[in-house]
Parts: C-alpha cells; structure tokens; sequence
C-alpha cells in the first residue's frame, strides 16, 4: 500500500486538476532567460569594474545674480581641484541682476573657472547682449532661436590635452511663451552635426525648459549620442540624475546656483505681493550664500557617460560631500 504523501500525481478523465497545472513546468525546460538590465544597474553590479575617464565635467545650473556669482569665485577653484574635473560649464541667464548676462558678469563667471556659459529665456533682458553674443563664442544662447539670431547655439571648447567638448543650448516650448523653433526637429538636425567620438570627444545639451515632461522627452531622444542631457531653469534640482539605457546621463534640472532662501533668486519681500494682488511687482535679487548646484559628469572612451553625481555646496542644501 502507497502512503498518500507519496503518491505521484495522476490524471484521468475524471480528475479535476487540469494537466498542465501538475506536470512539471515547460518553463523549467527553457534555456535561462537572459535580459538587458539598464546601463545603470549593469554598472551596479560590476562596481569593481574600472573604466578610463576620458572626460570629467562639471555642470552648474541657472548662476542667480550676484549671490551665484559669489559663490562661483568663493568655492568652485577648489571643487575644480579636488573634483580633478577636466572643464566647467554653468548656465549664466539669471546672472546679472537675476535677469540676463552683461560683458561683466560673464567674466566674472569665467575667472572663476567656467569654461562656456548657456543662456536661455532671459537672453536678452540686458543691454549690450548682442554684441557680447557676437564676440564670445564661449556664452551660447538657445539653439532653437529663429534663424538670423545674433551668436550661435553650440560651441565647442578644447581641453589642454587636445580632447573636445561640444556644448549645445536648447529652450522649451512648453510653457514658455517665446518665439522658438520646435527643439526636438532641431536636434535630429544636430545629431547629424555633431556626433560623439566624431566631431567631438564629448557632448552635453542644456534644455533650459520648464516643463519635465518635454525635458524627459529630449533626453530620451539624445540617448546614446550625447554625454549628458541637463535642464535648466526651473531653479530647483530634480533626484533623478541616472545614466539612461543607452549611455547618456540625465538630470532634469541642475537647479541653480543662487541664494535658496527665496523665490527661485529673488527676495520673497519683493516676490509675495505679487501673489496676493495685480500690480507692478518689480523682484529684487535676494542677497543670502548661494548654493552651487549641477552636475558631476564622468565621459569614458567613446564620450557615453560612465558615472552622474549630483553637486551641492555652500549655502542651505543639504550638502553632497
Ligand atoms: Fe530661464
């Protein structure tokens, strides 16, 4: 007599277990299922892995007004020092003022140790932008601007070491109401253009936008043809720095490098009556230590990005080293 926890399961016509529920699994038959993991988790799991930096760059979000620039020339020397990073680039739009880049303040953001400047919405607030525009081809203003726009929208800066960076400024159009070219037929145009490991060594795209959703959607459509996709503008930084599956970090906001006990740079004094009546509010810049905020961005051979890390120093956020 069989014990009845021995008994192998049988099937007749009358048993009320369907057969494919008791037979072994055809599944356990299969060869093993291989899948594609993101780059980022397959890094993960290989974190012994070394790889050469080809590349190690420093992106620095919106430099709000005169408590930005301070803190540029106060800590980014040593950061470029302690960081070893190859070369700087910070968006310099909210830099004079709060509100555009004169002839002095982007130099001011380049003795620091910035290497190019983006621009974005607020371009032209000041006086004197064309001809600053004209003659430096290290402050690139949005891309997508229509044709005839005085300066250019990407430039590209060689290290001392001969290797080449091509930076490339973009605007949104979602909820920004400016007379733009759409940036997403442009950047296929520049794709063909610019091409990593070709025309340049590495290559970063600042998509100064407000919307994440149009951000999210540029830096799916770079992916695999530019180092890092960074966005700008909203003055907040965003957690969710990542390298994408096919090799291109992204941020969608770097955040800016401003006085973070105010209204994105301005003083809340000068921008609350604004939000309990209609008026002429005129904003103020506030006037406390800045936060630096961007982007530490390693390149390996090839230019695809190896390693993202959030920057954040000096001021109220909370610090990343
Ligand atoms: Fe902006």
């Amino acid at each position: 007599m069989v014990k009845p926890s021995n008994r192998q399961p049988t099937h007749h016509h009358d048993c009320p277990i369907p057969p494919q529920l008791t037979t072994p699994s055809v599944a356990n038959k299969l060869p093993p299922r291989t899948t594609t993991l993101p780059r980022s988790k397959r890094l993960a799991k290989t974190a012994n892995t070394r790889y050469k930096v080809l590349m190690k760059i420093l992106f620095l979000g919106d430099v709000a007004a005169a408590p930005g620039r301070k803190a540029l020339s106060q800590f980014l020397p040593a950061l470029r020092q302690k960081h070893a990073l190859d070369v700087v680039i910070a968006n310099g739009e909210n830099a004079a003022n709060g509100r555009g880049i004169t002839l002095e303040t982007a130099n001011e953001i380049f003795a620091a140790g910035v290497d190019v400047i983006t621009l974005g919405d607020h371009t032209f607030d000041q006086k004197g932008t064309e001809e600053l525009l004209a003659n430096s081809p290290k402050i690139i203003r949005p891309a997508n601007y229509p044709s005839g726009t005085v300066g250019r929208g990407a430039t590209t800066h060689t290290l001392s070491n001969g290797k080449k960076i091509t930076v490339i400024n973009l605007q949104g159009r979602v909820f920004i109401n400016q007379q733009t070219d759409c940036p997403f037929q442009l950047s296929k145009r520049l794709m063909e253009e610019h091409i990593l490991g070709q025309t340049c060594d590495a290559l970063v795209i600042d998509i100064h936008a407000e919307a994440t959703s149009e951000k999210t959607c540029l830096a799916h459509l770079w992916d695999g043809k530019a180092t890092l996709v960074i966005g700008t503008h909203t003055h907040i930084p965003t957690a969710d720095a990542r390298i994408q599956p096919a090799g291109t970090a992204y941020q969608t906001d770097a955040g800016m490098c401003g006085d973070y006990q105010s209204s994105l740079g301005m003083s809340f004094a000068s921008v609350l009556p604004n939000f309990f009546t209609r008026g002429r509010h005129a904003f103020q810049p506030a006037t406390g230590e800045a936060t630096l905020s961007g982007v530490i961005v390693e390149a390996g051979q090839g230019g695809l990005a190896e390693k993202i890390q959030p920057l954040r120093h000096g001021g109220v956020l909370q610090p990343t080293e």
